[in-house]
Order: C-alpha cells, then structure tokens, then sequence
C-alpha cells in the first residue's frame, strides 16, 4: 500500500512538476527577445516570431530599439492636433511580410527616458514628465516636442537590419519622416 502511494506520490510530484515547467516555458516566450545577431555596428532582427501588439525592445549601439508589430485593430491615435488616423495606417510604420511594425529609438524626444507601452491603450507612456506617444511613436501628449526617432533600418526578408539606410528608409527620409 505504501509502495503504491509512493507511486501516486511520485506521478503527482511529476505531473506538478511539468506544470510549473510548462508555465515557466509560457512566461519564459513572452519575455525571449527577438532572435537577432550584432556585426560591425549592424543589429539584424529576425521579426517572423514577433506577436501583436507586444513590445519587443533591442539594443543598437547602446541605444534600446523598439520592435512593435501593431495588430490592424489598432485603437486611433488622439493626437493633440486633431488628426485621429488609425495609428495602422501611420507613414512612419515599416511593412515586413505583410505587417505594420514601429521601429523606433525607444528614448523620449522630451528628455531621454524609455517610455513604457501600454497595449490596452496602444500607447506609449513616459513617466518623467507624462509625455504620450501613439504606437507609430507620433506625439500624443507633450512636453516630447517630435515624434520618436526611427534609427537607419533596411528590410532584408523578414529581419530587419539596424544600421544601414534601405530603400524603404531613404523614402522616408525623402519624405521628411526622419532626419
Ligand atoms: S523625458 Fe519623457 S516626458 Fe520628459
């Protein structure tokens, strides 16, 4: 009898313990950075693993980069000037195999803090001084005086090299959308 309650004992320690594995394997996804790989000055981001709406954040060269793969149900934008356009449909966002993804340096154009992302809200937030910022980084409540700043970006496939000015980031620099 003994033995086979050592038994049952043992199964329900196993069975608990790849429990508490599984909800560690779950968590441990949800906080895994994007695969990338830093060379020469360049980080290439692999995005094909990236969910909705979850704010990855990278580093290049020293600088925390934000990855955000915006879902098409992206609350509006409230921008302070009346322009409430769907922040999915935002000039600044980058298409990679079919998404819309906000790139950005994820320091505040105020003072430099890193602004944290509210999902719930699709915005970001500083907490220094209360500045507000849509997820296509635009302004949406000062002091920041412009938008967040996209770093040289080139899309190869479905990573995203940081560092090199592509095609797609020379149209934006054309257009004015980044210094
Ligand atoms: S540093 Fe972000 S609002 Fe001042």
């Amino acid at each position: 009898m003994s033995e086979r309650r050592d038994f049952f004992g043992k199964a329900l320690g196993a069975f608990a313990g790849l429990g508490a594995l599984g909800a560690l394997y779950a968590a441990k996804r949800t906080w895994d950075p994007l695969p990338s790989v830093k060379a020469g000055g360049f980080t290439t981001i692999d995005v094909s693993a990236a969910q909705e709406n979850v704010l990855n954040t990278e580093m290049w060269r020293g600088k925390p980069i934000f990855v955000l793969k915006l879902g098409k149900n992206a609350k509006p934008a409230s921008a302070p000037n009346g322009n409430d356009a769907n922040a999915y449909d935002d000039k600044r966002l980058i298409e990679i195999g079919g998404s819309k993804y906000l790139v950005a340096i994820g320091l505040c154009t105020h003072l430099g803090c890193i602004p944290a992302y509210f999902g719930d809200e699709n915005k970001f937030k500083c907490a220094c001084h209360g500045g507000e910022f849509s997820a296509a980084g635009e302004v949406l409540k000062s002091p920041p005086p412009s938008p967040l700043v996209i770093p040289p970006f080139k899309i190869d496939g479905n990573k995203l090299v940081l560092g090199e000015e592509g095609p797609e980031y020379k149209k934006m620099k054309a257009d004015g959308l980044v210094a």
